[in-house]
């Protein structure tokens, strides 16, 4: 059930073959990682660190042209600039057929928020939307939110191994549906869904596809042509630049929709769907994090000189798919531990079905509260998190307490080995003193 771009690595495209994957190198460029001592990023699900060329970008952009966009003078041209370069570098990263399907705002939920307010006011006699009880509550509630614009909803619902089949999507389209919403990879379970299998039937009924890529994002390659999706919403401090989030959609989609805007701005995308002023520091820092990504692409491939914008989407997804190829390592030996230490694993745990998830972990220790795991791992220098997951219904349908829930370890491609096998001291720990 994966989908062909999200496989395992297409020989000679992201594969390292024998070679290690250079994770001591990459982490040298994450100052936060350097300072941190013996601590241990483990809640990478929450954001990740930024590394050195994020951190430069947001500096300089603050330091030298921390202006207003649309004047005249030099300052402020370069505000525009760095605006539609981060622009570029985002479609390359989605794989967007022009930059201008690209919007930038505050963070991934008010981005949803914006998009179902303006499809709600399009329902007419496509009235039905399909949400599923596996996403983060930023993908369900906003679409229950159209209930008063007349909206009903199907459930799709997650099968008992942890992940969502698009046949199940099958009896709940029909001539009614006007959008599925679903994401990408789920940020308690780390399972990845087969979208663009998704998006077939819902185009296949006349329907929409809603794409939630935060959690998917910093683990592997996206491609919006491949996906066939329509929308696709992300949160730049996931994907290792700073507090930001953007929104893609196919132009003609977003050219249509009707969103708040004040008159002076053109009805197109992307201005009609930026409303105010949103944090050029931080998309200053979006653009740098897909540099980083490229640059570290061109190191894996062994290709000379920096990234251009030719060669940036090549880059990228070479990265990205080396990058999972190495997450793959982590998410057998996390499992591995987990089950070693008599962890109860929610979600995937067969390694056989690795290529269908990301390093992101949600388990329970026998007779251990998740909070005691969660502080014993902090006493030990280990930040990981306990709780619902911001997915109280995934809690209800794994028959957990919503206000325990359970604990998450979720890694990304700094992480190591070695950290892994620290986490299992602690947890051998709490399984022994049972
Ligand atoms: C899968 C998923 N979707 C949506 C969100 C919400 O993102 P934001 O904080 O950018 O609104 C998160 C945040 O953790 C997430 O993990």
């Amino acid at each position: 059930m994966n989908a062909p771009h999200m496989d395992a690595p297409i020989a000679g495209q992201g594969s390292l073959g024998s070679q290690k994957f250079p994770v001591e190198a990459l982490r040298t460029q994450f100052v936060a990682l350097q300072q941190a001592g013996s601590f241990i990023f483990f809640d990478n699900a929450a954001g990740a660190q930024v590394p050195q060329l994020v951190l430069g970008a947001v500096n300089r952009h603050l330091v030298d042209h921390n202006v207003q966009r649309g004047g005249r003078y030099p300052q402020s041209l370069a505000v525009d600039a760095t605006i539609a370069r981060s622009r570029a570098s985002v479609a390359a990263l989605v794989n967007a057929r022009r930059p201008e399907e690209v919007a930038f705002g505050l963070n991934a939920t008010s981005f949803v928020r914006l998009i179902s307010l303006a499809i709600g006011q399009t329902l007419g006699a496509r009235n039905e939307i399909i949400v599923t009880d596996l996403d983060h509550e930023a993908n369900i509630a906003t679409w229950l939110a159209l209930e008063r614009m007349g909206a009903k909803f199907r459930w799709w619902k997650m099968r008992a191994g942890g992940s969502l089949d698009a046949e199940d999507l099958i009896p709940l389209l029909s001539a009614r549906t006007r959008l599925v919403a679903c994401t990408l990879t789920s940020n308690a379970l780390g399972s990845i869904t087969d979208a663009r299998a998704a998006a077939d039937l819902a185009h296949a009924a006349g329907a929409e596809i809603f794409l939630d890529s935060v959690h998917y994002a910093p683990h592997g390659p996206i491609d919006v042509q491949a996906l066939d999706c329509d929308y696709l919403v992300c949160s730049g401090y996931k994907i290792f630049a700073p507090h930001m989030g953007f929104l893609w959609g196919r132009y003609e989609l977003l050219q249509a929709l009707p969103t708040f805007r004040e008159d002076f701005i053109a009805d197109a995308p992307p201005g009609k769907i930026e409303a105010g002023t949103f944090a050029f520091e931080n998309v200053a820092g979006m653009d740098a994090a897909v540099n980083y990504l490229a640059r570290t692409g061109r190191m894996l491939a062994g290709r000379a000189g920096a990234p251009d914008a030719l060669s940036m989407r090549e880059d990228v997804e070479f990265a990205m798919r080396t990058i999972q190829t190495y997450e793959q390592t982590l998410s057998l030996e996390l499992a591995r531990v987990l089950k070693d230490c008599g962890a109860r694993i929610y979600g995937i745990e067969e390694d056989s079905r690795v290529f269908e998830r990301v390093p992101t972990f949600l388990f329970n220790m026998p007779g251990v509260l998740p909070q005691a795991v969660t502080e014993a791992a902090a006493r030990a220098d280990i930040g990981i998190r306990d709780g619902h997951m911001y997915s109280p219904r995934l809690m209800d349908r794994l028959g957990l307490a919503r206000e325990s829930g359970a604990v998450r370890v979720s890694l990304v491609h700094y992480n190591t080995m070695a950290e892994i096998q620290r986490l299992a001291s602690v947890l051998s720990g709490l399984a022994i003193r049972r």
